[in-house]
């Protein structure tokens, strides 16, 4: 990996205005790519993290749509092959979580949390793939949760629709590699609890727990994520597809 190893390069990171997302837009813009940054709906933290991408010598763009939206998804690809040309880097981070995911939550909330996450990731996937079938080279990183691996027994929310959807984007993800190799790498990261507006609402004393049962004795912060994804995009990873990567310092390990 050099400084600007990952120039020329046109990537999207869904989710990309705020928390781990926007960590990843500023590490995948100071290694020289190109940044689409995707929202859906506040525009003032999209353009704040547009300032910080160019901040550190990057450029980019703002893309809002809605990615729980298949034509919303479409449009906004097209949008930036028609601004930068084809996307060559992606990033399916955006997500949503809830409190009130748990035994006794409504129908909707579950389709709400599996259109995004699990959906979303579909899409953004399906709208890449074809180009880069074509062009031979296609890089992906799905970001899944600890929670898709193994169930929190510490959070009192149990994230039921949360949790299940996180498993489905590692199922998908290898599938996908296998599927869609050797063009396209395809790989998972799955955060454990990392300090952003999704987390923020937590209880101190679950925290508390939290940080007790965790090795590194600390709650990851967005750059922990965005060094990794960047590691699995550039050349360095090129012989790492259909993995998935657990970075929650030492709460969750994988057998
Ligand atoms: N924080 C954690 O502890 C943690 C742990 C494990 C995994 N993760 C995963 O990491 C990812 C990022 O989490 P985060 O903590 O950074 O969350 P966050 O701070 O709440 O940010 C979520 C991002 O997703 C965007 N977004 C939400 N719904 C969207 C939609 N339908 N279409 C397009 N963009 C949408 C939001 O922008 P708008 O509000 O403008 O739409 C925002 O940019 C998620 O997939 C999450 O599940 C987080």
């Amino acid at each position: 990996m050099t400084d600007r190893d990952l120039s020329g390069r046109v990537a999207l990171v869904t989710g990309g205005s705020r928390g781990i997302g926007r960590a990843i837009c500023r590490r995948l813009a100071r290694a020289g790519a190109w940044v689409a940054i995707n929202h859906s709906s506040s525009d003032e933290a999209a353009a704040e993290t547009l300032a910080l991408i160019r901040a550190v010598g990057g450029e980019g763009d703002v893309y809002r749509a809605d990615v729980s939206s298949f034509e919303a998804t479409d449009a906004m690809f097209r949008s930036i092959e028609a601004d930068k040309g084809p996307v060559d880097l992606l990033v399916t981070n955006a997500g949503i979580a809830s409190f009130q995911d748990d035994v006794d939550m409504p129908v909707d909330l579950w389709r709400r949390i599996l259109s995004v996450n699990l959906d979303g990731t579909f899409h953004c996937v399906w709208c890449a793939k074809e180009g880069m079938l074509a062009r031979g080279d296609g890089r992906i990183v799905c970001i899944s949760s600890a929670n898709g691996l193994a169930p929190s027994r510490i959070r009192p929310d149990r994230l039921i629709a949360y949790g299940t959807s996180k498993s489905a984007v590692i199922g998908f993800s290898r599938n996908c590699a296998i599927a869609l190799g050797p063009a396209i790498r395809v790989n998972c990261v799955a955060p454990g609890l990392i300090d952003t507006d999704m987390t923020s609402g937590m209880s101190d004393e679950i925290r508390q727990r939290i940080i007790a049962s965790t090795p590194a004795g600390r709650t990851g912060t967005p750059d922990d994520i965005a060094g990794l994804t960047y590691f699995l995009l550039s050349d360095a990873a090129s012989f790492i597809t259909g993995q998935t990567y657990v970075a929650s310092g030492g709460l969750v390990t994988l057998p």
